[in-house]
């Protein structure tokens, strides 16, 4: 499994202690998916089922994380 996440963001996230205290025990997002991040919301849950060898890409940042298959990524860039 491997997904494909476009993010809008051009700088980072500065994480205070009035979110470490907003958010009470911290899980950074590892998925790319979480509508808060860097924190974990529990989007990740929509990759459960995603299977090996497949690529994935997820549209935009609602909260219903639509998913596509793809057969390939390329890149504009490579020769
Ligand atoms: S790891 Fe990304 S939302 Fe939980």
């Amino acid at each position: 499994m491997t997904r494909e996440i476009t993010h809008e963001a051009t700088g980072p996230k500065i994480v205070d202690e009035d979110d470490i205290a907003e958010q009470g025990n911290v899980a950074i997002c590892m998925c790319g998916l979480s509508g808060n991040y860097p924190f974990c919301d529990g989007s990740h849950q929509v990759t459960a089922d995603e299977e090996d060898g497949t690529l994935y890409k997820y549209e935009g940042d609602d909260d219903e994380n639509v998913r596509h298959e793809i057969a390939e990524m390329v890149f504009t860039d490579s020769e």
